[in-house]
Formats: C-alpha cells, sequence, structure tokens
C-alpha cells in the first residue's frame, strides 16, 4: 500500500523519525506493540523497520532509521532520498516480536535504535495500566534518539556510556532480579542481544528479543546445488551469490526484506540436505529440526539442499 511522508524530524545524530498517513482514507491497517513495516525503496530492495508509535493510532505509522555506515543501500537511501511528502510504498504491518499483554510486569531493555519497537510497547502498557520499566543504553546522548518521550518517567532507566554519572546497565543483575512472573524484552545491538541470551535461559519463554542486524557473516560462497522438490528446478548457487540471488534469478517466489537473517521473511522449507544457518532467526531446536533455511543468509554444508519449492 502507498503512504505519504507527511514530517520528518531529527531525532539524534544520524538518527530520522518518520511519520507516515496513509494516502488513501483515513486509517493504516492495525498494528500490535512489536509490529514492524516492510519500506520499498526501489524494485528489489526492501527494509523493515519497526513502528514505534502507540498502536492505538491507527492514522499514522512513526518509524526511526539510523544511518547504517555497513548500509548496503537501505538507510543511506532513505537518508539521502526521503522527502516530506514523498508517497512511498510500505507493507501492511507484522509482528515477529509481539507483546505479551497480560503479563504482569514486563522489562523492556533497548540498545541504540533498538528504542523503536520499546516506545510502542511501553505505549501499549501504559495504556492497559499494565506494570512496565525499561532500561535504555546509548553510546552517548548524542546519539539517544527518542529521549524526550521518556523524560519524566519514573520507571525508566537510561544509562548514556560516557556519562559515568548515569546508571550501569547490568543485564545479568537485571535478568536475575527480574519478578518471577515478568516477561524481559531486549533489541538492541549484536553484543547486547548475546549477553541477553546468555543471562536470560532461565527465563525461558519469557524472554523475548529482536536484532535489528546481523552479527554474522553472509554465506556467499556459493558453490552448491538447490534442489527444488515441487518444481523440479535445480539451481546452481554461484560464488558470489546467496541463496536468495540464486532462487530469485531462476524466477522462483521467496520473500524478503531485510537481508540479514533477522525478520524471517525468507525462510524455505527444507526437505533434504544441511543448511550452514547464518541468520538470527530460527531458534536452535529449529536449526536441530533441519527443515527451515534462511535463504537471504545462509547456505550449504552439503553440495546439494532439497527445498520444499
Ligand atoms: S530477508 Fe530477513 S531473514 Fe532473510
Amino acid at each position: 500500500m502507498q503512504a505519504r511522508i507527511r514530517s520528518i524530524r531529527w531525532e539524534a545524530d544520524h538518527i530520522l523519525g518518520f511519520r507516515l498517513e496513509p494516502l488513501r482514507g483515513s486509517h493504516f491497517p492495525a498494528f500490535t506493540a512489536g509490529a514492524h513495516i516492510d519500506v520499498t525503496l526501489q524494485p528489489g530492495m526492501k527494509r523493515s523497520y519497526s513502528l514505534l508509535n502507540n498502536p492505538s493510532q491507527q492514522d499514522v505509522y512513526e518509524i526511526g532509521v539510523q544511518l547504517d555506515p555497513e548500509s548496503r543501500g537501505g538507510s543511506q537511501h532513505i537518508h539521502e532520498h526521503w522527502r516530506t511528502g514523498q508517497v512511498i510504498e510500505v507493507s501492511e504491518p507484522r509482528n515477529l516480536f509481539p507483546l505479551k499483554e497480560d503479563a504482569r510486569h514486563s522489562i523492556l531493555i533497548a540498545g541504540g535504535i533498538g528504542i523503536t519497537p520499546m516506545l510502542s510497547m511501553m505505549a501499549r502498557l501504559e495504556s492497559l495500566g499494565r506494570s512496565w520499566e525499561m532500561h535504555y543504553a546509548v553510546r552517548s546522548r548524542n546519539r539517544a534518539a527518542f529521549l524526550e518521550r521518556l523524560e519524566g518517567l519514573h520507571n525508566v532507566q537510561v544509562t548514556i556510556d560516557d556519562e559515568p554519572e548515569t546508571p550501569r546497565l547490568d543485564l545479568k543483575a537485571l535478568i536475575a532480579s527480574a519478578p518471577a512472573d515478568s516477561h524481559v524484552y531486549c533489541c538492541g545491538p549484536a553484543g547486547m542481544l548475546t549477553a541477553f541470551r546468555e543471562h536470560g535461559g532461565p527465563l525461558g519463554d519469557r524472554m523475548h528479543y529482536e536484532y535489528f542486524s546481523a552479527d554474522t557473516e553472509l554465506a556467499r560462497d556459493g558453490g552448491y546445488t538447490l534442489q527444488l522438490k515441487r518444481s523440479g528446478k535445480v539451481i546452481e548457487v554461484a560464488s558470489g551469490e546467496s541463496m536468495l540471488d540464486a532462487l530469485l534469478g531462476a524466477g522462483v517466489d521467496v520473500g524478503f526484506a531485510c537481508f540479514e537473517g533477522v525478520c524471517g521473511s525468507c525462510r524455505v522449507p527444507v526437505v533434504d540436505g544441511v543448511p550452514d544457518h547464518r541468520d538470527q532467526f530460527l531458534t536452535q531446536a529449529e536449526r536441530d529440526a533441519n527443515n527451515a533455511v534462511m535463504a537471504c543468509c545462509s547456505g550449504a554444508r552439503t553440495t546439494s539442499l532439497t527445498l520444499d519449492l
């Protein structure tokens, strides 16, 4: 669907906030806290961004976009080309990071631009009158986006790395002291997520996290064959291309959005062979089941992979 860029706001160094409004009608499709939309930047280039506004606001989608120095064109394109009034193509919202709305207490942990889904969760929990707390860590004050939305909230702790007088974020202690029935959410850079997953094991299904960028190298070595069970196609994955490149190049319809193994859009069923998983999306149990692969970033450990396509 189409949306118009209503306004663009500087939120912090290298971070812009965008308010989008529906091009037709007065409402966007409803979304739930933690959801994201995919934006189409040009043919074949989509990126996913968390919706950061209150889900009760159906006349606006708000996203925050950080200019990534390692950008493969996504955030750079947005920062350089998006203008107020411009019409852009966006997907309907999808939620891969849902909020457990009836939890007795929720702990929201954000690092850097990982604050965006937490803002929506915070707004939702506040609307519901639920108990929650937020811990937001940033490197420096000028890189702390959306700080003014958190000002005056007694249950928000902001850690600014280069301001030692601000409270330090101790993930291990925070998780260890989480009330027994609380749900704990984390979105931030790879290092933070790794620590969260390491310490969060005892939380079980009360641990929730979302990556916003990959921390592993994408598989681009090629040298294996894709056998498509349903169509009968046989596709060689060449050196330098991804499994997704090879599938799309052969005219196979596969979804995609982030190209980094974090959004789940390019999941493809595996029938035979062993993938070389490089994503952040599949759980260890799903990897062990050996029945799915994220085509944008993963490769093959066997000379051939049979996919249910
Ligand atoms: S496109 Fe997002 S996980 Fe592959």
